[in-house]
């Protein structure tokens, strides 16, 4: 057991009357990101100080420390804006035959839902939904059970974003090594809150979007790219990604020659001078933190809150079977359909998934934010 990390609020501009439990929506910037990105996007307005270098600074010291997260190479990472594109990426590199199957989770979040139902119909692949038997077995399981001789494909997360089911990624890796299927992981809810050892789990794709657990800005995420898709097709065909592009003057010397590793996947104006400082200085405090240490940490309070939780009757996943980071506590009958807009109006930030109130603190928050939502939830449900 290491240390656990002491309250880190004071690196955040958050006021104490908010109790802001959502990360799993937003994750709040930290304000020396903030700052950084602000210092990036006042370049933009005197833009003879932007140097032909600056377009390729942030990304090479950006690449390594988001490889560093995952214990990846700096060399297998993308730049993308979203997960969806990332996972665009994926399937265009993906080959399934006629009546394989792609294996998802009930409930998997949209963006990792739609481009398999577009891939499968392109294909013809059959898309199979697992989900848990009522009580009988955890979803992780229902998942390696479904995963056979006919899977393709398996495109699931860490922790379900619902309400935070954490699926067993050794286990499944394995499995899709053993029958030959592609695995592709969407991290968004779980990249920076829960170790994730990439070269232990080699996945053919991996993405996080970085607004969230990640603490970054908006629209700025990244992709990792598993070695045997390194000369894979991009989306794009932009000009940064191409070789010699540090070189200004020979651009109209075009060439098919791309750089090297997974910068070939880079979304097109990669070179971000705002959003990429502000997400660097955020990996910064979690590279410091350490991510284990993070998990460990958030994984220590959530126990506590979960019991307070279960003792008023909004019982969560036990914790071995929820990441240590989510909690999604069961809504009584009683709670009322406005619940969270109460809440909120108590300046207490949670959100509503179905019949699932999820809860989900980070380093920022103090007991005084935990107890006030407890006694909010008493009186409201
Ligand atoms: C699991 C998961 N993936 C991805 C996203 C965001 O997807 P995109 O980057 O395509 O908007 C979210 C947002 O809530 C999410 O919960």
């Amino acid at each position: 057991m290491t240390d656990l990390i002491p309250n880190q609020r004071h690196l955040f501009d958050i006021p104490a009357e908010v109790a802001y439990l959502n990360c799993a929506t937003m994750g709040p910037m930290p304000i020396a990101a903030l700052e950084a990105g602000r210092a990036g996007l006042a370049r933009k307005a005197q833009p003879w100080g932007i140097t032909s270098d600056d377009f390729f600074k942030d990304t090479a010291s950006l690449r390594p420390k988001l490889a560093q997260l995952i214990n990846a190479r700096g060399e297998q990472i993308a730049f993308v804006p979203s997960a969806s594109y990332a996972l665009a990426t994926a399937a265009q590199n993906i080959t399934l035959k006629a009546g394989q199957d792609i294996l998802i989770m009930a409930d998997q979040f949209p963006s990792n839902v739609y481009v398999w139902r577009d891939l499968a119909a392109r294909t013809g692949a059959k898309l199979q939904t697992v989900a848990a038997p009522d009580g009988k077995m955890s979803l992780s399981d229902a998942m390696l059970e479904a995963i056979g001789p006919q899977t393709g494909l398996v495109a699931c997360a860490q922790v379900r974003w619902t309400d935070g089911t954490r699926l067993d990624l050794e286990a499944i890796s394995d499995k899709c090594r053993s029958v030959g299927a592609a695995l592709v992981l969407d991290l968004t809810q779980s990249c920076g809150a829960m170790a994730f050892d990439a070269t232990r789990i080699q996945p053919d794709f991996m993405v996080a979007a970085g607004y969230k657990w990640m603490l970054g800005p908006y629209s700025a995420g990244f992709m990792y790219v598993g070695e045997q898709h390194l000369g894979g097709q991009p989306l794009e065909h932009n000009w940064i990604t191409r070789a010699g592009s540090t070189d200004f003057t020979q651009l109209i010397n075009y060439t098919d020659e791309l750089g090297a590793g997974a910068e070939r996947f880079d979304m097109g104006e990669r070179s971000n001078f705002a959003l990429l400082p502000a997400l660097e200085a955020a990996v910064d405090l979690l590279l410091d933190w350490t991510v284990e240490r993070v998990e460990q940490t958030l994984g220590a309070h959530n126990r506590q809150l979960a019991a307070r939780l279960a003792e008023i009757g909004m019982p969560c996943p036990d914790n071995a079977d929820r990441g240590p980071h989510y909690l999604g506590a069961s809504l009584p009958a009683s709670a009322p359909a406005d619940l969270t807009e109460r809440l909120k109006a108590d300046n207490i930030h949670v959100s509503r998934r179905g019949n699932t109130l999820r809860i989900t603190p980070h380093l920022y928050n103090t007991t005084d934010d935990t107890a006030r939502l407890i006694e909010a939830l008493k009186r409201l449900i």
